[in-house]
């Protein structure tokens, strides 16, 4: 291939600032975009008309195009072919010089899609061709600007040979023929103008289903779910939550879709959970498909929140872009926001806030302290892709829920309105939208600001205290936020505290004049106090109800106030927090204890706290469920100063068993109470149900008992659904001798082998037991059959879960956790940057521990720096981690 160029990657990773963002100096008004799909040489051609951008200034500079792994075939401009002495191949892309205003450029390069296992730009999964172009995988395909602000309308045609007879792209199919050497082509055209990011094809042979929507307005759009012809029976939750997510943006923001068709694509390889492509939404398999039997609960919730997600960024992503990367959370944290109503108006709210709350607690409070922390609005990075995080994610969907309870709904979709409406096919700020909720509700939120430019998590210390001359009550609040990388001082935030108070029989105290029970405390110095009279006895305070603002809260409670909350609080999630700090508490303790080398013992206060719980046959199901869980050791580690793993591992085993075995009667009565055979159906109360029953299940096998072990495994074997089977499977491979449990995990494959998503989830069970997921075994899984290096999915069921979920295994004091995780993440860095700068983030944290383990973890960090010839993506989290 003389007439080919190749690019290779630029050797020396740069940092990009937000400060540095210029206007495009070019911008692309059309593209028409031209694939012969072959799997190690497809031919790509482009048309682009470009213009000068008359916002950048004068002169008319080179124009510059991102191209990444391309051959470049050829250029023309305006219809003349250039030689290559005309342009200049840069590191990571073309620079064209520019005579004209206004100019077509044509480009013809060549790609290898069997190759690409980065699986960014277009790439073969199991045969078919799919590409992921969010954030800067277009110049994968072809030289282009690659920057949200540069919007274009767009027209693909694709060209395919006949055993790839599905042929898709965004917008509306216009044309499609059949040329004379048996190829097919179909020709797609996007009506609305957008960014490469936001660019799709897929060409395969698959199968669909069909449904339709009509639009508040009338128009009916056609809807489609593609899969390979052996998943097509697992499409009609997704499809159901499909439509219900169309109807609640109409409903909840007044927004229709705009296209007459939309398509959802399944794919076996993806890095990310989906993707919002403009009318043709690609999905990782695991978050689309589902049946019953097949499928757990939190599959069927997490596939009906993703394909919400995706939904919604029609509008929240899509009609209205990022102009730059820096500005990700814009559509990320206020899609996520909307995902998170959506899922709460259709299912349970207290248990959908309680577990999203229990994520951010766990793992973005724990970014936010990490050697990767940073704003929702980061102002650099190396690789864009190290920043698809839950900081941006959930702690951006928490401050879009700030502004929502600083505003109240009502204000809240005034602003969304006024936002939509402006910004309409336009690439802006998260500035912009913090304007338009100001604008729209004649507000400042000018501190409020705080949130986007500041990282890290703030600490809140309450103290109070109680006149008891004159009746009044007065909160003092001070705010503190711990210091992050370039970020040595934080101003104070300015943060919405959802409050009540209680009086000693529980009941809700009158607040104010007007009445009201529960306010909603506006904190914006770094202390403050808040008074509230007329009180006839010292009041129990509420604290941050539904969890209002992502922070820490400190009031020193007694364990007979958390446990007088547990009972009487009328905000479920804070009675459910009062539970998980009285564990801590105990958690806390033993660890003390252990330390020490004292006898181990758990207060019978806590245990009759449980037993309270569980003999409640008045309160809410799946509130017990989620009481009944214990703080997870992941937890428990963001709670301490400095971690102490092998405490940590000791304290929750011991509190597990103790109660355990106290109250084994009252779990097993429980367990058969809720163990009834009605049809599936994963409605909010049967979930509920299950998921008591099934953490019963789980109590009762910690004993480890032959009577214990024969209840799950009757579950096991009887189980009509996926939820039941895989929690009979769980507590068999963790409590289950190897003669009984090895039999029952090696039938569970052959039951199962076929099915893609069971698979992965029997992996990710072996490979997160304290027991069973020992490094030996791990390496097992990784020679087994079923496990497949350039598949992310079971990357992460099998590595993931062994460094991210397996705390006990995963920690163990010779640091041989950590060697493998260093050994694995320098193999995958090779096939797949995004997944080895992930999958190395449990061994940046050394410094939060103590001991030698800190020191153990360092070591096979460096050993990962010290290897030369990083990803982009992997040095840069290695290199910000040992700082
Ligand atoms: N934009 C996708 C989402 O949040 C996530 C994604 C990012 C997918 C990058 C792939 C690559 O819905
Ligand atoms: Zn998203």
């Amino acid at each position: 291939m003389t007439e080919g160029v190749s690019i290779m990657k630029d050797s020396q990773p740069k940092t990009i600032y937000l400060k540095d963002y210029q206007v495009p100096d070019y911008l692309v008004d059309a593209t028409d975009l031209h694939f012969e799909l072959e799997p190690k040489a497809t031919l790509v051609k482009s048309r682009l008309n470009i213009r000068r951008n008359p916002q950048a200034g004068a002169g008319l500079p080179p124009l510059v195009l991102d191209g990444v792994e391309l051959e470049l075939l050829s250029v023309s401009l305006d219809g003349v072919l250039l030689s290559t002495s005309d342009y200049q191949v840069l590191p990571e892309g073309l620079s064209i010089p520019v005579e004209k205003p206004e100019f077509l450029l044509e480009i013809r390069n060549r790609i290898n899609p069997e190759e690409n296992t980065s699986l960014e730009g277009l790439y073969l999964s199991n045969g078919m061709y799919c590409t992921q172009c969010e954030a800067e995988g277009f110049r994968k395909i072809t030289f282009y600007p690659d920057r949200p602000d540069v919007m274009s309308k767009f027209t693909t045609t694709i060209v395919a040979p006949m055993d790839h007879p599905v042929l898709l792209s965004n917008g509306n199919e216009v044309e499609r023929g059949r040329y004379e050497d048996g190829r097919q082509f179909v020709t797609w055209e996007d009506p609305f103008a957008k960014p490469a990011y936001l660019f799709a094809l897929v060409g395969g042979d698959l199968e669909h289903v069909e449904d339709s929507f009509t639009t508040a307005s009338g128009r009916k759009v056609k809807l489609q779910i593609f899969t390979e012809a052996k998943n097509i029976g697992k499409c009609d939750h997704a499809m159901r939550s499909l439509k219900n997510a169309m109807r609640w943006d109409e409903e909840t923001y007044g927004k229709e879709y705009d296209l007459d068709i939309f398509m959802i694509v399944a794919v076996d390889h993806f890095n990310m959970g989906a993707m919002e492509n403009k009318g043709l939404n690609i999905f990782n398999s695991a978050c689309v498909l589902a049946s019953p039997e097949t499928a757990t609960d939190s599959a069927f919730q997490r596939i009906e929140s993703i394909v919400g997600h995706e939904y919604f960024h029609n509008w929240s992503g899509n009609r209205v872009t990022c102009r730059d990367w820096f500005q990700l959370s814009l559509k990320e944290g206020f899609t996520v926001f909307r995902d998170a109503e959506f899922s709460a108006d259709l299912n349970s709210r207290a248990v959908k806030r309680i577990e999203d709350v229990s994520l951010l607690r766990t793992t973005q409070f724990a970014e936010d302290a990490g050697p990767m922390a940073h704003p929702i609005r980061p102002d650099s990075y190396i690789e864009i892709s190290n920043f698809y995080t839950l900081t941006i994610y959930e702690k951006g969907a928490e401050v879009v829920r700030m502004i929502h309870t600083l505003l109240g709904a009502e204000g809240f979709r005034k602003g969304s309105d006024l936002y939509f409406q402006q910004h309409d096919g336009c690439a802006v700020t998260c500035e912009d939208f913090v304007k338009a909720m100001e604008d729209a509700n004649k507000v400042e939120l000018k501190q409020f600001r705080n949130w986007y430019s500041q990282a890290g998590t703030p600490i809140l210390d309450v103290t109070d205290s109680f006149n008891e001359t004159d009746g009044t009550y007065s909160l003092t609040i001070r705010q503190s936020c711990p210091s992050s990388p370039g970020q040595e001082e934080k101003l104070p935030f300015h943060l919405p505290i959802r409050i009540g108070l209680l009086g000693a029989d529980g009941a809700e105290l009158v607040l104010n004049e007007q009445g009201d029970t529960e306010t909603v405390l506006q904190l914006t110095e770094d202390e403050q106090s808040f008074e509230f009279s007329g009180l006839a006895e010292k009041p129990l305070p509420s604290l941050l109800r539904g969890f209002s603002a992502p922070v820490k809260i400190r009031y020193n409670y007694s364990n007979e106030q958390l446990q007088f909350l547990m009972r009487k609080d009328k905000d479920t999630f804070n009675r459910w927090d009062a539970s998980q700090r009285l564990a801590l508490n105990a958690l806390c303790e033993l660890q003390v204890a252990f330390r020490k080398g004292e006898e181990l013992q758990v207060q019978p206060s806590l245990i009759s706290a449980f037993k309270e719980v569980l003999e409640d046959v008045d309160l809410d199901l799946a509130l017990v469920a989620e009481i009944l869980q214990l703080p997870s050791e992941q937890f428990i580690a963001e709670e301490s100063s400095s971690i102490d793993a092998e405490a940590i591992i000791v304290a929750r085993e011991f509190v597990k068993k103790v109660i355990a075995g106290e109250l084994f009667d009252e779990f097993r009565k429980r367990y058969l109470e809720l163990n009834t055979t009605k049809p599936y159906s994963p409605n909010a109360l049967d979930i509920a149900q299950r998921r008591l029953k099934n953490t019963c299940l789980s109590y009762i096998c910690i004993t480890e008992t032959e009577e214990a072990l024969d209840i799950a495994q009757v579950q096991f074997e009887s189980a009509s659904n996926m939820t039941d089977s895989a929690a009979a499977l769980a507590v068999i491979i963790n409590h289950a001798p190897e003669d009984r449990a090895g039999g029952l995990i090696e039938q569970f494959y052959e039951r199962w082998k076929t099915d893609t998503q069971v698979v992965e989830l029997w992996l990710g069970q072996q490979s997160c037991s304290p027991k069973r997921g020992t490094l030996e075994n791990i390496r097992a899984l990784m020679d087994h059959p079923a496990f497949e290096m350039k598949n992310p999915n079971k990357v992460r069921s099998v590595i993931g879960g062994f460094a991210n979920r397996n705390f006990k295994q995963f920690h163990k004091s010779d640091g041989s956790g950590f060697e493998f995780v260093a050994d694995q993440v320098l193999a995958l860095d090779k096939l797949n940057p995004q997944i080895s700068a992930r999958l190395v983030i449990p061994i940046t944290r050394w410094k939060k521990y103590s001991g030698s383990l800190g020191e153990k973890m360092k070591v096979a960090l460096q050993r990962v720096a010290d290897s030369g010839d990083l990803s982009k993506d992997l040095f840069e989290v290695v290199s910000k981690s040992l700082i």
